[in-house]
């Protein structure tokens, strides 16, 4: 049978994460797939950190990133950059992924070529089109202009089938992003690591929380880092609506350590020395199970809701007190802690990558 022509769409720092084994994987079965990768570059440093650790070369650059960017200018630009590269390419298979800018303009834009768009981490909803803001609306989008869905989970494959998805049009494969952090893990080098301070390790980027939510994020973070034994550390996300409040609030708290966004292996390695996470990065809330870290949500609706349920994940939202209580809890109540580090991980084995390589094929 004749080799299929793959190209995948990606911009973002969390979009290549789960998308590098993916090519990875694809560039394995050489008698099957023509592999091609076109990055956006939604984001450019923190996309480019991940190319590197995973060897990944980009065939097509559109190198779109402005700082401060809006929605309206992005979508514009990759849409009308994307059109010359897949007529140029013409693909039998667009993959995008996730709810970004990237994927849903990836999306359209090989539907407008009449190209097939199969789309991983399909079918997870929140059912607040503001929550998170612009990605549901995002992925509800791309499911409608998917011919192939990726679940991760069988929770996420139920609700496409509950919007009219056909069954032969679902797998559920897991999320490469276990496939990544596993890889990530599995090559870092041993060693002790200081446990003489509990590392509090923050991330946050969402629309939604702009404005007040981040003053309230701060707010608590000092509050934490005033607790005896604790330590914060925040690599802060470049968006200028995101690190000037953060600079502002929190420079020069003793205890607070805000740094540069780290490539993927550091944060692995961070992730692994923490006590725990406060974040609302969706990615780290599917991998922080399989490095046995409780993550506290900074978000009031999740579409990862097998995490709260495992016990793994504990939504907080942006209010000061719930945030610190929480907090203290898992840092007094040593019990609740170890059982909430040694569960399993809802969202994979390390194996997406290959069950998504093998859909595609079959
Ligand atoms: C985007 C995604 C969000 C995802 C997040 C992951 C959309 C609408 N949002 O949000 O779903 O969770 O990425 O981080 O697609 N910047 C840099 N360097 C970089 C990256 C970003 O300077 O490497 C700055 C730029 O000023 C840029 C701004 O951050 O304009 C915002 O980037 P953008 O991709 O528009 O939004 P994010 O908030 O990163
Ligand atoms: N991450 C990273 N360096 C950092 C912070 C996060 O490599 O300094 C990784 C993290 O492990 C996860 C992904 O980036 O895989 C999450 O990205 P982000 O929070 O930007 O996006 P989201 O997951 O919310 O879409």
């Amino acid at each position: 049978m004749a080799r299929r022509k793959v190209l995948l769409v990606f911009g973002t720092r969390p979009e290549a994460i789960k998308l590098c084994p993916v090519v990875r994987a694809l560039k394995a079965r050489p008698e099957d797939f023509e592999v091609l990768v076109c990055v956006t570059a939604q984001h450019r440093e923190m996309l480019d950190q991940v190319l590197a650790i995973f060897g990944v070369v980009p065939d097509h650059d559109l190198n779109v990133m402005c700082d401060g960017q809006s929605l309206t200018e992005s979508a514009g630009r990759i849409l009308e950059r994307l059109e010359p590269v897949l007529k140029q390419e013409q693909p039998g298979m667009v993959l995008v992924q996730g709810d970004t800018t990237t994927a849903f303009c990836g999306a359209l834009a090989a539907f407008y070529q009449n190209i097939p768009v199969g789309h991983v981490e399909a079918g997870m909803r929140t059912g607040d089109m503001r929550q998170p803001f612009p990605e549901e609306m995002n992925r509800v989008l791309v499911s409608r202009l998917a011919t192939l869905h990726f679940a991760a989970t069988e929770r996420a494959a139920r609700n496409l089938r509950s919007e009219g998805v056909v069954e032969t049009a679902i797998r559920v494969t897991g999320n490469p992003v276990t496939d990544a952090v596993l890889y990530v893990r599995d090559r870092l080098p041993g060693g002790n690591r200081d446990t003489s301070r509990k590392l509090i390790v923050v991330t946050a980027h969402r629309r939604e929380s702009f404005g007040a939510g981040f003053e309230r994020i701060c707010a608590a973070l000092r509050q934490i880092a005033d607790m005896d034994g604790v330590s914060v550390v925040y690599p802060v996300h470049p968006n200028p609506s995101v690190s000037s409040v953060v600079m502002e609030r929190l420079k020069g708290h003793p205890n607070i350590h805000l740094i540069q966004p780290l490539d993927y292996v550091s944060f692995v390695d961070l992730m692994q020395s923490a006590y725990l996470l406060l974040t609302d990065s969706g990615g780290i809330q599917e991998e922080a199970p399989s490095l046995g870290k409780p993550v506290l949500v900074l978000r009031d609706k999740t579409e990862r809701p097998e995490a709260v349920e495992a016990g793994t994940a504990t939504l907080v939202g942006t209010d000061v007190e719930m945030i610190v209580s929480s907090v203290r809890r898992l840092i007094e109540d040593e019990r609740e802690y170890d059982r909430r580090s040694r569960i399993h991980n809802p969202y994979g084995d390390g194996h997406a990558s290959e069950r998504i390589a093998e859909a595609i094929l079959s």
